[in-house]
């Protein structure tokens, strides 16, 4: 059985996934702040909705609509266009108003607009304060687990193929959610590294299930159109 391919657009990217994400599956994408990861995902959902017209939703605990209104821009693109012509949801939600009830309110908005590509920026934010039992900060590993789980199993019914953003820490920790890891189909990792006086950027797949992936370390350039994947040959 082939794996059917959910294309990122983001040149270069793609060939290293053997033509995109699993669809259906969840991918983290991990990274310390300043990295592109927001920028990964804007292009993702931008990219399905104009090149195939799939609808994509962006949660996000982080940037405010404007903030994030106003990144795409710079790459010229329009996603309040898309939002009206009905191909994208920007759902900003504040790191204080995350409940019980955040996780189930976001699979009835995907469920009802039949998402088929679905951002959470960040897994990190929402892990600390989804309120659990024992109190709003006290996510034990076991409850969070449990939490993603049910939030990913329901997702993946669904055939919607998310990317879940991670704020991994500066010690080289691949995320400080390490749970997340363990549930999601595949993990992509974007660092910020200083090379003598220059920072750069570069890209790895770290793991990409049911897909032959590559393991280079690859350059990551922001350019006028948004992000570009090279090789070094
Ligand atoms: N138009 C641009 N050209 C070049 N670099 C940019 C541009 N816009 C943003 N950046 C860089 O991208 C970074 C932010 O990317 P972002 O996707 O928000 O990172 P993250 O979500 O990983 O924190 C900024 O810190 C800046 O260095
Ligand atoms: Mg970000």
């Amino acid at each position: 059985m082939t794996t059917e391919r959910v294309p990122t657009g983001i040149p270069g990217f793609d060939k290293l996934v053997q033509g995109g994400f699993p669809k259906g599956s969840a991918v983290l994408l991990s990274g310390t702040p300043g990295t592109g990861k927001t920028l990964f995902a804007l292009q993702y959902l931008y990219n399905g909705a104009t090149k195939s017209k799939e609808r994509g939703a962006y949660v996000s605990f982080e940037e405010n609509r404007q903030e994030l209104l106003e990144q795409a821009s710079q790459f010229g693109w329009d996603l309040e266009k898309l939002e009206k012509e009905g191909l994208l949801s920007i759902i900003t939600v504040t790191p204080d108003s995350i409940g019980r009830s955040t996780a189930k309110e976001i699979l009835e908005l995907i469920q009802e607009h039949k998402v088929q590509r679905l951002v959470i920026d960040s897994l990190t934010t929402l892990a600390v304060n989804v309120p659990t039992r024992e109190g709003p900060s006290e996510v034990s590993g076991y409850s969070m687990a449990n939490f993603l789980y049910r939030f990913l199993g329901t997702v993946k019914k669904m055939d919607t193929t998310t990317l879940l953003i991670s704020q991994a820490s500066d010690e080289g920790v691949l995320a400080s959610d390490t749970v997340s890891a363990f549930v999601s189909t595949g993990v992509v990792h974007i660092t910020f590294e200083s090379l003598g006086s220059q920072y750069s950027r570069s890209l790895l797949v770290r793991k990409m299930r049911r897909t032959r992936n590559d393991e280079d370390i690859h350059p990551l350039e922001i350019s006028a159109k948004g992000l570009v994947v090279h090789s070094i040959q």
